[in-house]
């Protein structure tokens, strides 16, 4: 079975969008199978690895894209998958393994213009969709915004782990700290829809630092974020075996380059990655942290 991830934390900017697109492209790149679901309706994900001009033919009539599925609501996940999502310029895959579910901006109708069956909220028909196609991944990623409104919720009840990307400030704990309240709640409400065999609800497995430059000292940040993630287990609110990820990824430039290029960081030429003398680089961090993400014990 898939293991299902959604990145989420309150705070906005935090680079979840850049982690998942490349930590997914570094679980592709190990031979894996893995499909991303952009739940953000700013569509950055699903912009980046199509890029504009395949995006803005979807954009344009909304066919394709996730929203579908709730309405007019005749699209079925299964459908929505654009596989090996990845293209060079002459149309050639470049990325065997990564497929895509993309958003396109009218995905923000989902808050308020839809009005589904009240029986049958939005993440439990996405759910149902997805259990048709999970056997076919070994990981089903989700990007969401900064929230847990209905687009989101549909990744966040589809997951068994959680992953927070933080930035080392003091808002990215806050981000963290209110992203398990909204959790909590959103488990609540939801569990009635919750039958047998779907699993437990999803808690924090692990937090991942984002964007960290070179020279900094991120150990009281990182500090502050495990004392708040021990008292959360201690709680039974985060997984006990949640952990702030030994790699972190650092800053680099070529990071905010390959959305325009539209590739992962993986695929920009090896001359634009700020390589060190070791050719240790970015590219290094996201190969590690995909690792880890392999080895993470579950449960
Ligand atoms: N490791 C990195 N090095 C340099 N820049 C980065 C890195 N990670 C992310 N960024 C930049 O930080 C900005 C925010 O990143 P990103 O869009 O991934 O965040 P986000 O959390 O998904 O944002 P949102 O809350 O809007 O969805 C972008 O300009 C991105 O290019
Ligand atoms: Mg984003």
């Amino acid at each position: 079975m898939a293991r299902k991830i959604a990145f989420i934390n309150y705070k906005g900017g935090v680079g979840k969008t850049s982690l998942i697109v490349n930590t997914a492209a570094a679980l592709a790149q190990r031979g894996l199978r893995v499909l991303l679901f952009d739940f953000d309706t700013q569509s950055n994900a699903s912009i980046w690895l199509l890029k504009l001009e395949r995006w803005n033919k979807i954009n344009a009539s909304g066919a394709g894209a996730i929203y579908s599925i709730f309405e007019p609501g005749t699209s079925r996940v299964k459908d929505l998958i654009i596989r090996d999502v990845v293209e060079g310029k002459e149309g050639q895959k470049m990325l065997p393994g990564l497929d895509l579910v993309p958003t396109t901006f009218n995905l923000v109708d989902l808050e308020n213009e839809y009005n589904g069956d009240p029986k049958r909220p939005p993440y439990l028909v996405f759910y149902e969709q997805l259990a048709a196609i999970e056997s076919n991944y070994d990981f089903i990623l989700f990007d969401c915004p900064p929230n847990i409104l209905r687009a989101s919720q549909c990744g966040v009840f589809s997951s068994s782990e959680i992953y927070v990307p933080a930035n080392p400030d003091a808002l990215s704990l806050i981000g963290f700290t209110l992203l398990v309240e909204k959790l909590q709640k959103f488990h609540q409400l939801s569990a009635s829809f919750r039958k047998a065999g779907m699993g437990v609800p999803a808690q924090v497995h692990g937090i991942i630092f984002n964007s960290i430059k070179a020279g900094v000292d991120i150990e009281v940040p990182k500090m502050r974020m495990q004392l708040r993630l021990n008292q959360f287990k201690t709680a039974k609110r985060a997984a006990p075996t949640a952990k702030i990820f030994d790699t972190q990824i650092r800053d680099a430039m070529v990071v905010r380059r390959a959305v325009a290029l539209g590739l992962p960081v993986a695929l920009v030429s090896a001359e634009a990655t700020d390589a060190g003398p070791s050719g240790d680089n970015v590219i290094t961090d996201y190969r590690k942290l995909a690792g880890e993400i392999v080895q993470q014990v579950q449960g």
